[in-house]
């Protein structure tokens, strides 16, 4: 892995070019019509053809869009049918989290998707306290005792800056604008299968299906009509 500090410097001095080719990207060639499906930090191997690949990386990763995802995105409002982001939404500052929902709300078309992984902190505290040692690999680095690999798979070497659980993004989606939110499993389930098609599925190899180590989950955009259809029926 790269260290840290290697990392923070790239981000710095790039900081400003990177938000040159994202805005120029938004304003002169992001689509504004047909059907746009954007992945967001795809790393090297997990480009999606088909997709417009956003990442920052231009050494480990393969994007289409050079962008920072801690920026404003490089869509139009309403212009996305669906946002596909495995194992990047923790890299991002807790903090800056709800304003990236914002974004990817912002830039979804009514009734647009969002599809969301990452390390499941559910699954993790529950193996923690079972015990469980095996269930935790030593990816960054090994660790005896089963608090370190706890610490180990939650922070990934100071590489993961929020810790993920079903709650938690529910209430940042919710914070955001989303309805419908649902757990999937990973590799296998979606509720939108005209967007979450194989070539996202095989992206997400699970080794415990039982306890999933990646927590997936989608949420919708609600368009306007169906917002002012739910008030009403709450009223
Ligand atoms: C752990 S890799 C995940 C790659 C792939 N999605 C997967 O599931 O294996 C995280 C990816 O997110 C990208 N990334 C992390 N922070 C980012 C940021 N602030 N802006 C853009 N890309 C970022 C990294 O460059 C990297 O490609």
């Amino acid at each position: 892995m790269v260290p840290r500090k290697l990392k923070a410097l790239y981000y710095a001095l790039l900081q400003a070019p990177m938000a040159v080719s994202s805005r120029t990207y938004r304003v002169f060639r992001a689509p504004r019509t047909g059907t746009v499906k954007v992945h967001l930090g795809p790393g090297q191997r997990n480009y999606l053809p088909g997709w417009i690949n956003v990442d920052a990386n231009v050494v480990s990763a393969r994007p289409d869009v050079w962008a920072d995802l801690r920026d404003v995105l490089p869509f139009r409002d309403g212009t996305v049918d669906v946002f596909y982001s495995h194992h990047m939404i923790e890299h991002l500052p807790d903090a800056m989290i709800p304003f990236h929902l914002r974004e990817m709300h912002r830039c979804l078309k009514p009734g647009g998707l969002i599809r969301i992984g990452g390390p499941n902190g559910d699954v993790a505290m529950k193996k923690f306290v079972e015990g469980d040692e095996r269930w935790f690999s030593d990816f960054p680095d090994a660790r005896r005792s089963v608090g370190g690999r706890l610490a180990n798979f939650i922070l990934c070497r100071g590489e993961h800056l929020t810790i993920l659980t079903r709650s938690y993004l529910e209430e940042l989606l919710a914070d955001a604008g989303f309805a419908d939110v649902r757990t999937c499993a990973p590799g296998v389930e979606t509720g939108s299968p005209e967007l979450i098609g194989a070539d996202v599925l095989t992206k997400e190899p699970e080794p415990t299906p039982d306890a999933p180590h990646t927590l997936i989950v989608e949420a919708r955009k609600l368009g306007a009509a169906t917002v002012r259809a739910r008030a009403v029926a709450e009223e």
